[in-house]
């Protein structure tokens, strides 16, 4: 099992698509085992959004991403983490796939909607950021037999 990071970003939020992106990641058949409302400090943003820094649209995600509240969840599946990213779809929701959360929803890549970690070491260190121990909830996911089959 592998948990990820997905943040419903604050164009999302504002425009009512909370619902929406957290359906289809439920749809898929993903769990989802933590959900926070925040706005993002500019130091969080920084720390998230390190590995960007010193890039020419730097300051712009920083700016957009502490814009508004977001939403993050914490998703768990088997290979939750590539399969969140296929359901968001490529970064510029231009370009990104129709029946793609980005594909569907976006119209650039300055607004695009959502967030997934890229790798199962970025996912760690980004559902550290954003969720402490005690408010990601381990259940029992009655439906798993219904989503899996053991082959
Ligand atoms: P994310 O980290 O938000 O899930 O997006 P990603 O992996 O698909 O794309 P990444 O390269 O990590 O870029 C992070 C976010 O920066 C904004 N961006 N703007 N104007 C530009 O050229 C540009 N490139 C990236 C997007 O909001 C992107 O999601
Ligand atoms: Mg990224």
């Amino acid at each position: 099992m592998e948990r990820t990071l997905c943040l419903i970003k604050p164009d999302a939020v504002q425009r009512g698509l909370m619902g929406a992106v957290v359906s289809r990641v439920e749809r898929k058949g993903l769990q989802i085992v933590g959900l926070r409302m925040l706005k993002a400090s500019r130091e969080l943003a920084a720390i998230h959004y390190a590995e960007h820094q010193g890039k020419a649209f730097y300051p712009k995600l920083i700016d957009y991403i502490t814009s508004g509240p977001i939403v993050a969840l914490c998703v768990q599946g088997h290979r939750a983490v590539s399969v969140l990213r296929a359901i968001v779809g490529k970064t510029d929701p231009a370009e990104a796939v129709s029946g793609t959360i980005r594909g569907d929803f976006g119209m650039c890549k300055g607004r695009n909607v959502i967030h997934a970690s890229d790798s199962v070491d970025a996912a760690k260190r980004e559902i550290e950021l954003y969720f402490g121990q005690d408010e990601l909830i381990d259940f029992d996911w009655t439906i798993y037999e219904w989503v899996y089959r053991e082959d």
